[in-house]
């Protein structure tokens, strides 16, 4: 039977996976994991995996099949990509909102989507196309981006509404993007928060970012939480109800005791926007 996804989640990453597997604490509810680090793996990754699954459910995130872009997908990928899902039993799948490919040649990063109409049409197809191929609930996840956007485009939140509604699909809400953008881009992140119908949100993301001196923040998930995201989160809990949050760490990656430390007062938040009744 599927277990379920709730509460805090981390992301199973090669750096951490060792101490986290032999101390298995009890307050990660779940764990998310790169399909593409698993896929015609074996070794390390596989018996990584193995072990996590037994203490944990999991969900997955993908890293290579950007939604926004135009080229159709690699049905070998999606086949295999189907077969780990459900062996999984996954309760959704997600990928982000971004560009990857063009030309058979991949940027190997994620970059911005224009916030048009042509744009959100191909990635809404391509949502349900990927879907349809994994044949399981696929969830878009809002990116993060430096270049400025057209005028004569939409508001970025507009934009991702527009696809959800366009595909009848699920989000995966990163906040501390949302909070990137705004400080990049000068514009309220509760505004963005607010236009997100709640119905759609089927996790959350939470990371730390890189403030450069000239004041750009660059998304590194390398970096402790910040307060201003802690805060994000509260408030966006508080609208959306007790949605699953995920603390997202790739680089710099410290002892786990320090990651259990944000995953606590993740719970706090959590607990107190939300009011669930979860023992952590
Ligand atoms: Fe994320």
């Amino acid at each position: 039977m599927t277990r379920s996804i709730d509460g805090i989640g981390l992301g199973l990453r090669y750096d951490l996976a060792t101490e986290l597997l032999e101390r298995n604490p009890a307050s990660v509810s779940w764990l998310e994991i790169h399909p593409e680090n698993y896929l015609n793996r074996g070794g390390r990754y596989e018996e990584m995996l193995d072990l996590a699954r037994q203490d944990w459910p999991i969900v997955t995130h993908g890293l290579s099949a950007c939604l926004g872009s135009p080229e159709p997908f690699d049905p070998g990928y999606t086949a295999e990509l189907r077969e780990l899902l459900s062996d999984l039993e996954v309760p959704w799948h997600s990928e982000h909102l971004c560009l990857g490919a063009v030309d058979d040649r991949f940027f190997h990063d994620l970059l911005p989507l224009p916030f048009t109409d042509e744009a959100a049409g191909i990635a809404s197809r391509r949502l349900i196309e990927l879907r349809d191929a994994i044949d399981r609930p696929l969830a878009l996840e809002n990116a993060s981006y430096y270049a400025s956007q057209r005028a004569d485009g939409l508001e970025e939140a507009d934009f991702v509404v527009e696809v959800l509604e366009r595909a009848d699909a699920k989000l995966l809400l990163d906040v501390n993007n949302v909070y990137v953008n705004s400080r990049n881009f000068d514009f309220d992140p509760k505004a963005y928060i607010d236009k997100i119908p709640a119905h759609r949100v089927v996790q959350i993301h939470v990371a730390g970012h890189f403030v450069r001196d000239d004041g750009l923040r660059i998304d590194t998930h390398g970096e402790p939480v910040p307060d201003d995201v802690y805060a994000l989160l509260a408030y966006t809990l508080k609208k959306i109800g007790p949605v699953p949050v995920l603390l997202e760490r790739d680089n710099n990656v410290p002892p786990l005791d320090e990651l259990l430390g944000e995953i606590d007062e993740l719970w706090a938040i959590y607990r107190r926007a939300t009011g669930a009744l979860h023992a952590g």
